[in-house]
């Protein structure tokens, strides 16, 4: 889903780390936020066996007290309770190159640009150029018809 794209990339919540550092493989520079700091450690350690402790690096932090506005590469394996919020912040944030990879747990309200797998191995990619051009194209339809104030999805 990330091929031949370039520039920065986070995995938010990182786990045991092996996103970022297959990431770091293909040349993104990649970096993970995580709560739990034996995850984090233990990512430190892979980077640095496998080789890209240069390109790979990993903070202890909580994805809701970090900003994501420097990338451009995004990726989640989360939790369905999560979703509707961090859809909510990543708009905010993100810049209109940014694509973002969601695993297992579709965002809410977006519309993927491409699906992969199936079942819990579904992956979706969603860029935010596609996100805002609708939100444009909304935004003039709603000013039109008078929908101002309702939610993209709902109107
Ligand atoms: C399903 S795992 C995904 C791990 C990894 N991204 C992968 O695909 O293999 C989700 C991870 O998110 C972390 N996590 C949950 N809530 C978090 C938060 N608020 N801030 C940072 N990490 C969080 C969990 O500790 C867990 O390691």
């Amino acid at each position: 889903m990330l091929q031949h794209r370039r520039g920065p990339l986070v995995d938010i919540g990182s786990g045991d780390g092996r996103i970022v550092i297959a990431a770091a493989k293909e040349g993104f520079p990649a970096v993970g936020y995580e709560l739990n700091p034996w995850l984090v450690w233990y990512s430190r350690y892979r980077a640095w066996r496998e080789g890209v402790h240069g390109s790979a690096r990993f903070y202890i932090s909580d994805l809701w007290k970090v900003t994501f506005a420097q990338y451009s590469n995004v990726v989640i394996f989360g939790v369905p309770q999560m979703m509707s919020q961090l859809e909510k912040k990543l708009e905010l944030e993100l810049e209109d190159d940014a694509r973002v990879i969601a695993c297992r747990f579709p965002f809410p309200h977006w519309t993927p640009d491409h699906t992969t797998g199936e079942g819990i191995d579904t992956v979706w990619a969603y860029d935010m150029s596609t996100f805002r051009g609708r939100e444009k194209r909304y935004k003039q339809l709603s000013h039109v018809y008078g929908l101002e104030g309702c939610h993209l999805e709902t109107a």
